[in-house]
């Protein structure tokens, strides 16, 4: 699992919380991916930026005693961080990158994979815009061509951040800092490289939009499976003095004022959101305080107050 990023692209809630700890309809980031993984595998998780809080989260976990932490002293990038894994994937394994939250069916991508007798093979989803991702080109279940972020996509399939790959791959990632989606997928093309398409759940949480899209869609499921009876997720002890616009997450310990608008936001982790305030398409990070009358509306906003 890769979960070294920065986590850029959600500051400033990402500046006290690292992003696979980021909670999302009531669990980390983290907690949907382990979800997904094989519940009988190792897990090795590649640290950089944050490790010593995601290694003591995950080691609180019940099943710890399959988690295995390398540390990365610099980041190697997602090529050089699993190479830096190297002495323990001596088999087949999986990639996950630390942002997507999925409802894959590893042990069927698994089965694909060994029915293909390829070197790797890649989840892949269609989406309408795919300039922010990797894109492939294909030839029935073969991919011919892999891109990451190209300006003009040859196709709308996108790589959806999994991956099951033999344990030769390790031979095509130079040592250093490398990017597998840039320096070593393109080349592993000729080696046998597979697509496995999926459709269901499938969401990057790398920003606010995507974040409350992911919040959304999980909140979605847990209505449809009668867990809750709308989109809004409302942590026991905390306090709400206003109505709620579906979709919303309160945090634990959170508290909302009087007259307050609130809408397709998260209010984490103890923030106090004050009387008539407004927040709208917004995340209010853990402990941060939205003052009396205020706006925060499609932003973040981080504990010390400052949004972006
Ligand atoms: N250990 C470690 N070290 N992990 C890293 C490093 C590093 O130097 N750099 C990135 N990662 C982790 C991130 O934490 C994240 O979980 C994963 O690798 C992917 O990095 P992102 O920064 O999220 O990449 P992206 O979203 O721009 O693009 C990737 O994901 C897309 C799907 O969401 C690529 O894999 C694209 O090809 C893909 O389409
Ligand atoms: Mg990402």
């Amino acid at each position: 699992m890769l979960v070294g990023g920065f986590g850029t692209r959600l500051l400033p809630l990402t500046e006290t919380v690292p992003k696979p700890l980021v909670p999302l309809a009531g669990r980390p980031i983290i907690d949907y991916l382990l979800d997904v993984a094989p519940h009988d595998a190792e897990v090795v998780f590649t640290l950089s930026y944050s490790g010593e809080e995601i290694r003591s989260y995950l080691e609180s976990r019940e099943d710890s005693d399959r988690f295995i932490f390398v540390d990365e002293e610099e980041p190697l990038g997602t090529g050089g961080a699993i190479k830096n894994c190297a002495e323990h994937l001596d088999e087949e394994f999986m990639v996950f990158n630390g942002d997507i939250i999925s409802d894959l069916d590893s042990k069927a991508m698994i089965d694909f994979h060994h029915a293909n007798e390829g070197i790797g093979t890649i989840a892949l989803r269609e989406v309408e815009d795919p300039t922010r991702f990797g894109v492939v080109d294909m030839d029935g279940d073969r991919i011919t061509s892999f891109v990451e972020k190209p300006p003009d996509p040859p196709t709308n399939l996108i790589n959806a951040g999994m991956y099951v790959l033999g344990p030769e791959i390790l031979d095509m990632i130079p040592e250093g800092k490398v990017s597998i989606e840039r320096e070593v997928f393109p080349k592993a093309v000729e080696h046998g490289l597979f697509g496995f398409r999926f459709d269901g759940l499938w969401t990057d949480v790398g920003t606010l939009p995507s974040y409350l899209l992911a919040m959304n869609d999980l909140l979605e499921r847990r209505v449809s499976r009668g867990e809750i009876s709308e989109p809004v997720l409302v942590a026991p002890d905390a306090s709400v003095e206003s109505e709620l616009t579906a979709p919303v997450d309160v945090g634990k310990g959170a508290r909302i004022g009087k007259g307050c608008r609130i809408r397709n936001c998260a209010i984490l982790e103890g923030a106090v959101v004050g009387d008539g305030a407004v927040v709208d398409s917004a995340i209010v990070s853990p402990g941060a305080v939205v003052r009396e009358k205020d706006v925060i509306a499609a932003s973040i906003l981080g504990r010390s107050g400052e949004r972006i």
